[in-house]
């Protein structure tokens, strides 16, 4: 369970690490995935992850290794790795290792292998070769988890030359709050209650008889910050089963430069939903 937010209100709150770690989740986050997701509803948002290879072209070296963080199956960056020669090693790594090993089976690089890991933690250094360039994606990851922390604990990892290509989900409009309650029906869904109810019956200590309750809430450490929530109500009690950020374009960016690291391009979807950031480790 989660710690207490800096700004009153303080619900427990359960790991993102809950909703994913059993196969049995993860085939059911695939189905909401599958119903949802306008990665795959919208041509316009596949298009989005092939838009960075351009760019990345120029700036890999011959030689270059892809970390995958958060991964899942791979969807996204097989997507990407459609424009780019394929990487020399790739490296699927999420707390879901029946998600990640299939990410290795169909991503192509000439040497792969995945490994579990919780990104709420510090992180491995992933040794590779010294000669080769490394590519770190995030994709998807970035709404569930503290952002700031979580980019703050990539940036400690990366060297010289790495690059880090991450994506957001974003509040499209001027307001935070309102353009979140523009997207709230892509959670409030039929195929998502049944994978965070699945993933409430799971969690342990159990978890007493309730309702599930979606929501547009202020993050409660940064109160600007739109998320939406789902709540677990029962008769003495709420939880917070699962939170999605949906920041600004400025809320990324104020994030980027605060983890230590540069802005190198931005791409944004034509609807302001979804955007990826490619950026360097500022550390010279
Ligand atoms: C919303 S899914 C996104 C998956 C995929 N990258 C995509 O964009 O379609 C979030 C992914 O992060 C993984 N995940 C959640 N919490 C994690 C944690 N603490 N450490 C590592 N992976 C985590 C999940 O297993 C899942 O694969």
């Amino acid at each position: 369970m989660n710690s207490t937010p800096r700004f009153g209100r303080a619900l427990p709150e359960l790991p993102a690490s809950a909703l994913y770690t059993s196969p049995s989740l993860g085939r059911l986050w695939k189905k909401v995935h599958r119903s949802c997701s306008p990665f795959l509803k919208r041509p316009a948002v596949r298009r989005l992850y092939q838009s960075p290879a351009a760019v990345l072209r120029k700036k890999l070296s011959f030689s270059y290794s892809l970390i995958a963080l958060g991964c899942a199956d791979g969807a996204k960056e097989s997507q990407l790795l459609k424009k780019l020669p394929p990487p020399t090693f790739l490296i699927a790594a999420d707390t879901n290792l029946t998600l990640a090993r299939r990410a290795v089976r169909h991503l192509p690089a000439r040497k792969r292998t995945c490994r579990e890991i919780d990104l709420s933690q510090p992180l491995p250094a992933f040794h590779l070769p010294p000669s080769t360039s490394r590519i770190f994606t995030l994709f998807g990851v970035l709404p569930n988890l503290e952002p700031l922390p979580l980019l703050r604990r990539i940036s400690g990892i990366m060297k010289r030359g790495d690059l880090l290509l991450f994506s957001a989900n974003l509040a499209p409009g001027k307001s935070a709050l309102a353009g979140a309650r523009k997207v709230l029906k892509q959670y409030d869904n039929p195929p998502t209650r049944r994978w965070l109810e699945a993933a409430i019956r799971r969690y342990r200590p159990k978890l007493p008889r309730g309702r599930l309750d979606f929501s547009v809430q202020p993050d409660p450490r940064q109160h600007s910050l739109a998320r939406i929530e789902a709540r677990w109500i029962t008769g003495q009690r709420t939880w917070i089963v699962f939170s999605s950020r949906r920041p600004t374009v400025a809320q990324v960016e104020t994030w980027i430069s605060k983890a230590g690291l540069s802005k190198a391009a931005r791409f944004l979807d034509p609807r302001g939903e979804e955007a990826l950031w490619l950026v360097r480790s500022a550390k010279t």
